[in-house]
């Protein structure tokens, strides 16, 4: 994993819309693993900024959501697709079926493997962006999840719950399962982009340094695959010295 350090999180958000607008540049029909969270939130800005002075094309840029909730409809306001929607894609000219998010539809709960045969189809991923938890998962692969799982239905920790039911009237209302990409469809892409910010997120990042690949961290399997940037903030390396 290649660490980039940085003083402030929009210092972290800007470079992660220029490693999303290099890729896009450089490839234009780019298949891109995108997160929901707060982490990208303002990087997902920074494109729409980009989008309106220079009108880059994402026309043939299709894209593979991480994670999605069960049990709310994809337009309810907390569905991650309408977080996508309104945090980006209707901002910028990227094509409406080009965008995808796991979904139940007409598949059978147990075997989502059609999304991962999905992303293969499309050529896979160029660039999955990540976000982390604090008890480290990725996407919404928790704690003791495999690292060879494909797309998955998975139940949230109770933690995972707690932080995102900032988006939600009370803590009953946030969904109690999602689904999600698996580990091995994330470490599938050909480069992968961690952006880590906030002092929350200060014990974790410090214990993905220094644990070796298991299933107590999921985030540590990125240590596996050979091309892995993670950009960090003075808030979430305070536990760092030097
Ligand atoms: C979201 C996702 C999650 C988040 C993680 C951090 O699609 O896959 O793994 O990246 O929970 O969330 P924030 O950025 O809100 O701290």
């Amino acid at each position: 994993m290649e660490i980039k350090r940085f003083k402030t999180k929009e210092e972290v958000t800007k470079a992660l819309a220029e490693m999303l607008l290099a890729q896009v540049k450089a490839k234009p029909n780019s298949v891109l693993g995108l997160a929901t969270g707060s982490t990208p939130t303002l990087a997902y800005h920074e494109l729409v900024k980009d989008y309106l002075l220079n009108q880059t094309d994402y026309s043939k840029v299709v894209t593979f959501n991480l994670d999605e909730y069960v049990g709310i409809d994809s337009k309810d306001k907390n569905s991650y697709r309408t977080f996508m929607d309104i945090n980006l894609f209707n901002y910028i000219n990227i094509k409406n079926e080009n965008t995808f998010l796991p979904n139940l539809n007409n598949v059978d709960d147990i075997d989502l493997s059609y999304y991962d045969e999905h992303i293969n189809n499309c050529g896979g991923i160029d660039l999955q962006v990540l976000g982390i938890g604090e008890n480290g998962h990725i996407g919404f692969n928790e704690p003791g999840d495999d690292m060879d799982s494909l797309t998955h239905r998975v139940i949230l920790a109770e933690n995972t719950r707690e932080n995102n039911s900032i988006y939600f009237e009370t803590i009953d209302d946030v969904p109690t399962e999602a689904l999600t990409m698996g580990i091995q469809s994330i470490l599938n892409a050909k480069k992968i982009v961690l952006a880590i910010t906030k002092k929350t997120k200060a014990k974790i990042f410090k214990r993905l340094l220094e644990e070796e690949p298991s299933s107590s961290l999921p985030a540590s399997y990125l240590k596996t695959h050979a091309n892995v940037v993670v950009l960090v903030d003075a808030e979430a390396a305070s536990l760092l010295e030097g």
